[in-house]
């Protein structure tokens, strides 16, 4: 096996450099564990951003997929695949009973959700009001409705037809609506825009509003879905139901796959031939995301995500009250922010180097995605190195 030093040679030299990279080669996971080219282990707090939900290497779908790695790896959607269809109608039933696109990340099934919205409304309504701080993908389409200069200047011309919205203010929304508005996209839980969990009552606010205005309102679940804040999806623990959704990230237990559901009236606007996607519902994703909602369920999983956030979430606010430097712990279910008054970047960085794995967004908010498989002295276990990188960074 390749040192970590030499997998990182075979980088500088050969993988262009679109992505700030840890030096670090990680070769194995297993559960809530990660270990590196020189055997070093480390606590995942971060699991694959957010995708390894189920935590590394979950049995059931590893099983799964290797069973069908025997069977039929591909076959095009040129073909009916039971897998599909049986996946597709898992995700209905947990959801309000619409159809299902697959397609193989997040970014792709915003992509599905954007043509959904222009082919299902009667022009000259093509527009779509995103929000500030959202993340919905980097793709042309999915990078205009990701209300963040950072990541669009250079760029530039973006694709026509998006309105940008302060994340929060139902008025503002009100006042961007006009006679071309289709519909309003939003994340149920801002993710990456650093766990921000909408006010009291703005997504049932917009679900008003969309159906004043006959909008369509889309949620991006590509982060919040497949039982992350303990419901199967987040609209679910908002009690709004949107007219479409996308999925992605841990929708496979882990492996690249994503899809756009929407209800069985808008579905036909997708006709044949208007939009595809190769790999989309392969057979071996589309067994992984049968494995994953099977596992979720025989192992009671969502009711865990809630114990898993809320015992992260419990530990850090006692913490806050002696640590002066932490603004607010928030989140729902395992998606849990600790928004600080100081960088947190050098916090990630010596918490790596002490074996724990977190993410820091927008430079101040520390983010953590745990998996929902953890045990309560794996989550304790974390805590307390999480505290401890914070009390080193203060030199305490
Ligand atoms: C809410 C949300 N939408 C979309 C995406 C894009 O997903 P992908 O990277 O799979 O294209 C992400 C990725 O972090 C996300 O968090």
């Amino acid at each position: 096996m390749l040192s970590s030093q030499e997998t990182i040679d075979l980088f500088s030299k050969y993988v262009i450099p679109n992505y700030t990279r840890y030096p670090v080669a990680l070769v194995r996971g297993e559960g809530s564990w990660v270990w590196d080219a020189e055997g070093k282990k480390y606590l995942d707090l971060f699991p694959g951003w957010g995708c390894n939900l189920l935590g590394h290497c979950p049995k059931p779908v590893v099983d799964a997929v290797i069973d069908q790695l025997k069977t039929f790896i591909h076959a095009p959607n040129s073909w009916y695949m039971e897998n599909q269809g049986i996946w597709a109608k898992m995700l209905s039933e947990r959801s309000f009973g619409g159809k299902a696109f697959f397609c193989n990340s997040g970014a792709e099934a915003n992509e599905a959700a954007i043509k959904l919205v222009r082919l299902a409304s009667v022009k000259p309504k093509y527009k779509i009001i995103t929000f500030e701080g959202s993340f919905h993908g980097r793709t042309m389409g999915t990078l205009t409705a990701t209300a963040q200069p950072k990541y669009q200047d250079g760029v530039q011309p973006l694709l026509p037809g998006f309105v940008y919205a302060p994340y929060g203010d139902l008025e503002a929304v009100r006042n961007l609506i006009d006679g071309e508005t289709a519909a309003i996209m939003i994340e149920p839980v801002q993710g990456e825009g650093g766990v921000r969990v909408p006010p009291e009552g703005f997504l049932q606010g917009l679900r008003s509003l969309c159906d004043a205005h006959g909008l369509l309102l889309v949620f991006d679940e590509v982060q919040t879905g497949c039982g992350r804040l303990g419901t199967w999806f987040g609209y679910q623990h908002f009690g709004v139901r949107p007219d479409a959704m996308t999925l992605a990230k841990s929708i496979s237990g882990g492996l690249a796959a994503g899809a756009m559901l929407t209800t069985a009236e808008l579905a036909p606007a997708l006709r044949p031939g208007m939009h595809a996607s190769t790999f989309g519902g392969n057979p071996i994703a589309a067994r992984a995301g049968i494995a994953a909602i099977e596992m979720i369920e025989s192992q009671g999983l969502l009711k865990r995500a809630v114990e898993v956030g809320d015992r992260f979430r419990a530990a850090l606010r006692t913490f806050q009250k002696e640590c002066d430097i932490i603004r607010e712990v928030r989140g729902i279910g395992t998606m849990v922010g600790v928004e600080l008054d100081i960088d947190g970047t050098p916090i990630v960085q010596s918490c790596m180097e002490n074996g724990l794995l977190i993410n820091c967004t927008h430079g101040h908010i520390l983010r953590l995605l745990p998996a929902m498989t953890m045990s309560d002295a794996e989550v304790d276990q974390g805590v307390e190195m999480l505290i401890a990188g914070i009390r080193r960074q203060m030199g305490k």
